[in-house]
């Protein structure tokens, strides 16, 4: 079934930053997964924005296959949503540079990711990451989408994104509406360590990928209530990011059992992972099962690609064709 556009439009970007981890799953896919029903949604695995890090260009092709994989895995259902890959749809990038001319030079080196990875990579400040977030608007506009499921770091590059369709519209006329974040109201999830937000480079988050053993064991020694040092000492289930992921994987029941046995030290902390851990392990196996049956098909994850690049591309097509007639250029002439 071809997705009804009657429906208000959703875009999200996720980086190929290869296997998804609990991290993605619970503050952007899981929410991705839910928008589905009532949104005509594109899904993409933004590998240009990718290229602005330094990485290792004979890896990216996994990366990109390994993440679309996952995305799959948990649940984003290629008959209802458009999966595609970035560069598959060349548009976005030619989109990007049109949009460039009114976008305001010092509010891109405001961003806070600018400044966060000109920090972390001294050495190589290149353009793009300076330009990283017109690529990212360009994503949004071409489809006409109006709502972004986004985390909370990505709340000035979505103002960024309205500032400029208000400059375009004022500028060349009526073009593109506002797109609005669609912030997930979920609980802010840190890392098993309980210190730092999940991370992949950081170690301190599971993979979807993982084996019962191997999760279960990051799961058993993850930070909880710093307060409760004995077995004995009752627990603050509110300072306990174990809990918060109970909020996630548990019913209401078991939750409010958790919070009993924690406040009263009637449970332990491994009590408490233990139980956790029954959620995690059902849907960590749901979306391994999943993700064995797709690669159970060569060309499975490849043939759902080419497709959704295929209807990313009809849909970004026009939207050019009336963004080079607004600039009055001309464009590939077949
Ligand atoms: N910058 C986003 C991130 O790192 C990914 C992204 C690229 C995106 N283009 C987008 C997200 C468009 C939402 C809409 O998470």
């Amino acid at each position: 079934m071809a997705p009804s556009t009657a429906r208000e439009t959703i875009f999200s970007g996720i980086q190929p930053s290869g296997e998804l981890h609990l991290g993605n799953y619970l503050g952007a896919v899981r929410n991705w997964v839910a928008l589905q029903d009532s949104y005509r949604c594109f899904f993409c695995v933004v590998d240009y924005h990718a290229i602005t890090q330094p990485f290792e260009p004979a890896e990216m092709p996994r990366r990109v296959r390994d993440m679309a994989t996952d995305l799959l895995a948990c649940g984003i259902d290629p008959a209802r949503s458009t999966l595609f890959v970035q560069s598959a749809v060349p548009e976005h990038t030619e989109l990007a540079w049109a949009l460039s001319a009114v976008t305001p030079h010092g509010e891109l080196g405001r961003m806070t990711q600018f400044k966060e990875k000109s920090e972390k990579n001294p050495d190589n400040i290149n353009a793009g990451i300076l330009t990283y977030p017109v690529l990212q608007a360009a994503d949004i506009l071409i489809y006409g989408a109006t709502r972004v499921p986004v985390g909370e770091d990505q709340r000035q590059h979505l103002e960024l994104a309205r500032e400029i369709v208000r400059k375009w519209n004022a500028r060349f006329g009526q073009t593109f509406a506002e797109p609005e974040a669609l912030f997930s109201s979920t609980p802010k999830i840190l890392g098993l360590d309980g210190q730092a937000k999940m991370s992949k480079s950081l170690g301190n988050t599971i993979s979807l990928r993982e084996n019962d053993e191997s999760a279960w064991g990051k799961l058993r020694t993850a930070a909880t209530d710093p307060a409760r040092v004995r077995r004995t000492d009752p627990g603050d289930p509110d300072k306990c990011n174990i809990f918060t992921l109970h909020r996630f994987f548990s019913s209401a029941e078991r939750q409010a059992e958790v919070r009993t046995g924690c406040t009263t030290a009637g449970i332990g902390c491994i009590d408490c992972k233990k139980w956790l851990f029954e959620g995690v392990k059902a849907d960590l196996h749901r979306i391994r099962a999943r993700r064995e049956e797709l690669l159970a098909t060569p060309q499975a994850v490849d043939t759902i690609l080419a497709e959704g690049a295929r209807r990313a591309r009809a849909v970004a097509a026009e939207t050019m064709v009336r963004v080079r007639q607004r600039l009055g250029v001309a464009g590939p002439k077949d």
